[in-house]
């Protein structure tokens, strides 16, 4: 079966500039993701996670320098064009960034913002834009989604705001929807009421989750496997049950342990 999604030797780094040494955000990064896959990104805060991400979509800063092979689809998304890129993401490939409230256009009425997504990619009719956006925000699972879709952003809770970047992200069916910290924000009733729609939107579409977080204990509840990133690289790439059961690198270890006291004291 051909992956979904191959990375190889996917390297990224920072120049010198007169006031700071050269630093590298990502080396030699290699894997792939499998269609329907649900695949954990571990790692401390700082450790290249969402650089990752962005790395992924062709969104990282022109500044930085880029490396080696991100095949999705058959496009190196590396060495594509900006435009290929654009019609790749929220189609093929699309993300829930990490700041909810950053994500989302503060003076935009939530229900406009999610039609805008579908406009974006074809559809001419404004009224079925709106209903499009309506229903999906519906089985985001944003409660009465007729009144939500017409509050700005301010408006609703923070669970809402991520239910809102969350539907926008699925409107366009994606075949990979890489989820960025999309929990953290959120105090821990809402978080596994996320997580659970994350899961089933996972499982009813059958498509492939990059689910990037901190925390190994909502990777666990989601993904079947995950990868370690530490000091740039990923230095652990494995079944999540079997990383909880006999994780090998030593940071693995301290992931483990930080959410599972005592498992790593015999
Ligand atoms: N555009 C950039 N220019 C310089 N350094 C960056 C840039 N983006 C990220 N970094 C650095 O790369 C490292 C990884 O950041 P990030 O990918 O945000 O980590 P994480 O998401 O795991 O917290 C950090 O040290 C951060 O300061
Ligand atoms: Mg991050």
């Amino acid at each position: 079966m051909t992956p979904l999604l191959s990375v190889e030797g996917l390297h990224v780094g920072v120049a010198a500039s007169r006031e700071t040494a050269a630093t590298t955000i990502l080396r030699d990064v290699s894997f792939m993701i499998n269609a329907g896959e649900t695949v954990g990104l571990l790692g401390a805060s700082g450790s290249g996670k969402t650089s990752l991400a962005l790395a992924l979509l062709g969104l990282l800063p022109p500044a930085l320098n880029v490396r080696g092979q991100v095949l999705f689809d058959g496009l190196d998304v590396v060495s594509a064009s900006e435009g290929a890129r654009r019609a790749l993401r929220g189609r093929r490939l699309s993300m829930v960034f990490q700041e909810p409230l950053t994500a989302l256009n503060p003076r935009l009425r939530v229900g406009a913002q999610v039609a805008e997504v579908a406009c974006a990619h074809g559809e001419r009719d404004a009224g079925r834009a709106t209903r499009t956006a309506v229903d999906m925000l519906g089985r985001a699972g944003l409660p009465e989604p007729d009144e939500r879709a017409r509050r700005f952003p301010h408006e609703l809770s923070g669970g809402e705001r991520q239910r809102v970047l969350l539907a926008m992200a699925l409107l366009l069916d994606p075949a990979l929807l890489i989820a960025d910290e999309p929990t953290s924000a959120l105090d821990v009733e809402v978080q596994a009421q996320v997580l659970t729609l994350l899961r089933t939107q996972q499982r009813e579409r059958g498509m492939a989750l990059l689910l990037v977080s901190h925390d190994l204990g909502v990777i666990a509840t989601t993904c079947a496997r995950t990868m370690v990133l530490h000091d740039a690289r990923v230095v652990e790439d494995a079944p999540t049950r079997q990383l909880l059961a006999t994780p090998e690198h030593p940071q693995s270890r301290a992931l483990v342990a930080a959410v599972r006291p005592g498992a790593q004291s015999a």
